[in-house]
């Protein structure tokens, strides 16, 4: 392994693993191949965007003596789908993919989900390793175990928590990514900074632009995880504090619903829900208003929206937030900050103060 690399160890529940993080990273991939993936085949499931970063990893599997099944899947949320799911599985099963083969994922968050889902569903449960390829992929989706795809009724209605073999963080698989894709990630790092306290908050407001110099970069990314991995590693099944992650969610899932998944990015509907859910605080736990003002600034100078489009209504936020798998269908759930690095759960905000903290994006 070369300098300027990481090895972060994740321990959830029984699953130990290693996070490889750093420029160049996938080169490690043959050489740490995990003792456990020891069958003799990998699915390969790759984003068709990232086809370049993909046939990289395919050689290095096959350095680690491993016959490779190709497997792409069409960009964008459409491809979360239990019809993906099923396609998925069947390429697998024509190619003779067996229990102690691995899934190999390469992509973004959507890509993540869905082939953590298929090595957690395939001959109840193969090994998996992920590869992301997005910043939102390596602070935030890859880390920690959930998996799932999409059903008419709601996102990530379907999946399984499936904890990885191996993750690889290549930080120079950020380069090619669009400046959107990028700023959609940092909304997660900000989301980490205000979950984890002043210090990672000072962090990401004076960060430059993206996605900033190697090592200070690596260090972010390693400081988000590690935030990520304390938490999932206290609640695995998210019954309790790992519902926190879900920072800026419950309205960002509402405006992301409602606008159809069209005209906001989820990066983008959680920097607009964080806003809300800094004004909720303000009201219910006396948070000082001026860690909204920094959020709003920190998020506009990244490119993310600060103000909410007239076209959304905030009836259909409301009608889409009660509906999110993260409400019970009574309650909310909302997570609100008692301070910056102080979230905590508040069940059921009143509905007025909600509908405030929407409007209030309107201005
Ligand atoms: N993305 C939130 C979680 O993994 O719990």
């Amino acid at each position: 392994m070369s300098s300027g690399r990481r090895v972060i160890g994740a321990q959830i529940g029984t699953s130990t693993y290693p996070i490889h993080l750093g420029a160049g990273a996938i080169g490690d991939l043959a050489a740490e191949w995990p003792a456990e993936a020891s069958g003799s085949a990998a699915l390969l499931v790759y984003d068709e965007n990232v086809a370049h970063i993909a046939e990289t990893v395919r050689a290095a599997i096959e350095r680690a003596g491993k016959q490779v099944v190709s497997a792409p899947v069409p960009p964008g949320e459409s491809s979360k789908s239990l019809a993906s799911v099923e396609r998925l599985c069947r390429d697998a099963a024509a190619a003779g993919i067996r229990r102690r083969d691995t899934v190999v994922a390469v992509g973004g968050g959507v890509l993540g989900d869905l082939a953590g889902f298929v090595a957690a569903a395939y001959q109840r449960g193969i090994g998996l390793i992920h590869v992301p390829t997005t910043l939102l992929a390596m602070v935030d989706s890859a880390v920690g175990g959930k998996t799932g795809v999409d059903l008419p009724e709601g996102k990530n209605y379907v999946g399984a928590i499936w904890q990885p073999a191996m993750v690889v963080m290549d930080t120079t698989t950020l380069d090619s990514l669009p400046p959107r894709e990028l700023s959609c990630g940092f909304a997660e790092v900000i989301k980490y900074g205000l979950l984890d306290g002043r210090e990672l908050f000072d962090l990401v407001d004076g960060w430059p632009t993206l996605p900033g110099p190697q090592e200070p970069l690596v260090d972010l990314i390693q400081r988000c995880v590690a935030h990520k991995l304390g938490v999932v590693a206290a609640d695995e099944r998210d019954l309790g504090m790992r519902a926190t992650l879900n920072f800026g969610h419950t309205i960002g899932h509402g405006i992301e619903a409602a606008a159809g998944y069209a005209r906001y990015q989820h990066g983008e509907a959680i920097s607009l829900g964080m806003l809300a859910a800094l004004r909720i605080s303000s009201e219910l736990t006396g948070l000082p208003e001026s860690w909204r003002d920094r959020t709003r600034a920190v998020i506009a100078r990244h490119d993310l929206p600060v103000q909410l489009d007239a076209a959304v209504s905030t009836e259909e936020i409301l009608d889409a937030t009660r509906r999110d798998k993260k409400s019970d269908g009574r309650a909310l759930n909302m997570v609100v900050l008692d301070d910056v690095g102080a979230p905590s759960i508040n069940a059921d905000p009143a509905e007025d103060l909600v509908i405030a903290a929407i409007e209030e994006l309107r201005q």
